[in-house]
């Protein structure tokens, strides 16, 4: 997309899109990013997440909220935000409300973490659950020098699964109160709903085991009911068929995509949000054979893409119609006006993978600046 440094551009990125109901004045998304800076569990307020939210928030533009937890059994990592009381609801308000202000589409990423997480995250020291029994190994955190530790977790009965679909309605339905537009199902990244896609994770042998139909019917269940609670116009869903984050591979990722992207288009629900193939993990991109394009054919509603996009891969993928929308995560964690820096083709501050989950509330967070204060 040739223009020059410092000229302005008509970018694809750039053009309006109407998603549903929403009038959006551009392309560029602000994609899921988990911070781990909301403090104290929560409720009460939180003025350097309103900050934080409302740099990034412009005219028509869309944001996602960083993953929210649904249930007191949903946390994986500290300082993350929870959706499931009135405290919470309250807690989340005046962060939505600046967003708004600035004229911005919020949705809130409502989120289980599954085995993701440890018995020091858990009500009572109980396991986490899971579709499995199975323990994750540890893994080495984006500092590169951390450890995250698992406990096994305990594997959900037949019987109790209801009741955590029923959270997610809640938590929808919580969303909506707080202010939000609409929320988006984390159906990716090794998290709970994904422990149940994964013919590598999911080993069960009930309804929610086996086949691809009953390997998706925990998420259609949850699909199912959040449509019902808030409408199938403000729900979209985030899936990465192909990831292994977390230990969550799939013996068949594209027949596991597609379905998904076909029944879920079927609930008429607002958008499909998915990761690229070329992302294995957050931070690695490398080259890949496999495409979203079939997903994005089979699936009605809005197609947002996201993973190791940058202003050139974007615009192409819209101009290419291969998304609706792309969703940026480093490039606008670090970029706080991104979508003003594209449209001028400026130079972007580079993200500081070491901050990405220190626990101030300003360092690598609200701290990066702006076009105007580096020029
Ligand atoms: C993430 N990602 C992520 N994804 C998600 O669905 N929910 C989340 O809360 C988070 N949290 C998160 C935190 C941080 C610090 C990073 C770097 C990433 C994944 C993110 O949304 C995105 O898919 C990846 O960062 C790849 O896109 P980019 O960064 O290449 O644009």
């Amino acid at each position: 997309m040739g223009s020059t440094p410092g000229e302005k551009s008509q970018i694809p990125l750039l053009t309006p899109y109407k998603m549903g109901n929403f009038q959006l004045s551009h392309r560029i998304a602000l994609a899921p990013l988990t911070r781990e800076r909301f403090f104290k569990n929560v409720p009460q307020p939180q003025p350097h997440v309103v900050l934080y939210y409302s740099q990034r928030a412009s005219k028509g533009g869309f944001m996602l909220s960083e993953a929210t937890r649904v249930s007191d059994t949903a946390q994986g990592y500290p300082n993350t935000p929870g959706i499931w009381t009135k405290e919470h609801v309250e807690a989340w308000k005046p962060i939505v409300d600046a967003v708004h202000a600035k004229g911005a589409v919020f949705f809130c990423q409502i989120w289980h973490a599954g085995r993701v997480s440890n018995t020091g995250f858990q009500p009572n020291g109980q396991a986490p659950i899971s579709s499995t029994d199975k323990e994750l190994t540890p893994q080495i955190l984006s500092n590169g020098v951390d450890v995250a530790r698992f406990s096994p977790p305990r594997c959900l009965t037949t019987e109790e699964i209801p009741q955590v679909v029923n959270d997610f309605r809640i938590a929808a339905r919580n969303a909506m109160e707080a202010g939000f537009d609409g929320i988006e199902l984390h159906g990716a990244h090794g998290y709970l709903i994904d422990q149940f896609l994964k013919d590598g994770v999911n080993d069960r042998t009930d309804q929610y085991g086996g086949s691809i139909e009953n390997r998706c019917r925990f998420a259609r269940e949850i699909v199912e009911a959040v449509v019902a609670e808030v409408g199938a116009d403000r729900v979209g869903i985030r899936l990465s068929p192909f990831a292994n984050y977390m230990e969550s591979g799939d013996s068949d990722p594209n027949t596991l995509g597609l379905y998904l992207a076909e029944t879920l288009s079927r609930y008429g629900i607002l958008y499909c949000h998915m990761v690229e193939p070329r992302m294995k993990t957050a931070d690695e991109k490398f080259e890949c054979p496999h495409s979203l394009v079939p997903m994005r054919r089979a699936f009605k509603g809005t197609f947002i893409v996201a993973g190791g996009y940058d202003r050139e891969d974007g615009n192409k993928a819209v101009e290419e119609d291969r998304a609706d929308l792309v969703a940026f995560g480093r490039h606008f964690l670090a970029n706080p006006d991104l979508p003003k820096r594209f449209e001028v083709n400026a130079p972007l501050n580079k993200y500081d993978r070491s901050t990405f989950y220190l626990h101030d509330p300003v360092v690598g967070y609200t701290d990066y600046p702006f076009l105007d204060e580096t020029a």
